[in-house]
């Protein structure tokens, strides 16, 4: 029905940050509050498709007809990603730490005694590129790339790089991780699409209606 343009379609969204600790106490991380991903896994629902939401930590509510798993790092949120497959359409809003550090410390790293321990880093699995790549890869898979500057050049290349049908770019300069609103451009292999600013709800209602569209085609 029309109403439900997304019925019969599962969809997996991953929002928030990760978080990858240092010892107990402390951890590095991305900004991100989720809210934006949150918004549309509830959208998703709300046109009729199955949502399966990776949420990394963030303090939200699960939106109505929305399962929910919740992980800590980019690992976990890789392993639940993939636990999800096959999907119809994966957006992937999370803001993933690039890295983690490779030696955990199992008690709290002590400041006093002077001397700053070197934490040693190693790359994070990039989830995105990996469904890009992967034969369960979905028939629409979107990535968001958060920039400070020449958001849309940023945006065409890490579309291209990481296998993404469309990159929704957004500029990160202002008040966007945190806020409720946000201001987009969609990077599609036809062009670029600028959205003005609006909320975050909208700008994921606005995204479902689109995702609805391409896969009626
Ligand atoms: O959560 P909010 O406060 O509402 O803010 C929303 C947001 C700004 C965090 C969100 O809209 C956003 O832009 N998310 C992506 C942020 C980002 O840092 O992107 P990136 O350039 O690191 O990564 C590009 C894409 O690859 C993203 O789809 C990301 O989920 C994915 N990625 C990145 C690294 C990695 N190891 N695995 C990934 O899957």
């Amino acid at each position: 029905p029309l109403h439900r343009p997304l019925y019969g379609r599962h969809v997996l969204v991953t929002a928030g940050p990760t978080h990858e600790p240092i010892d107990p106490v402390r951890y590095i991380a991305n900004r991100s509050s989720g809210k934006q991903g949150f918004a549309i896994a509830e959208a998703a629902a709300v046109a009729g498709a199955r949502v399966t939401l990776v949420a990394g930590p963030v303090h939200l509510p699960t939106p109505p007809g929305v399962d929910r798993i919740d992980v800590e790092t980019a690992r976990e949120m890789e392993e639940a990603v993939n636990q999800t497959l096959p999907v119809d359409v994966a957006v992937m809003v999370a803001a993933v730490a690039d890295w983690h550090v490779t030696r955990q410390a199992g008690q709290k790293i002590k400041k006093e005694g002077g001397g700053i321990a070197p934490l040693e880093l190693a790359e994070n699995p990039d989830i995105l590129a990996g469904l890009g790549a992967s034969v369960q890869k979905p028939r629409l898979l979107i990535g968001f790339a958060a920039e400070t500057h020449d958001v849309v050049h940023y945006a065409q290349g890490k579309r291209q790089r990481k296998g993404a049908d469309w990159i929704i770019a957004n500029d990160v300069s202002g008040d966007v991780m945190g806020g409720n609103h946000n201001t987009v451009h969609v990077v599609t292999a036809d062009g670029v699409e600028d959205w003005e600013r609006m909320d975050k709800e909208r700008v994921a209602t606005r995204l479902v209606e689109r995702i609805s569209n391409a896969l009626s085609h």
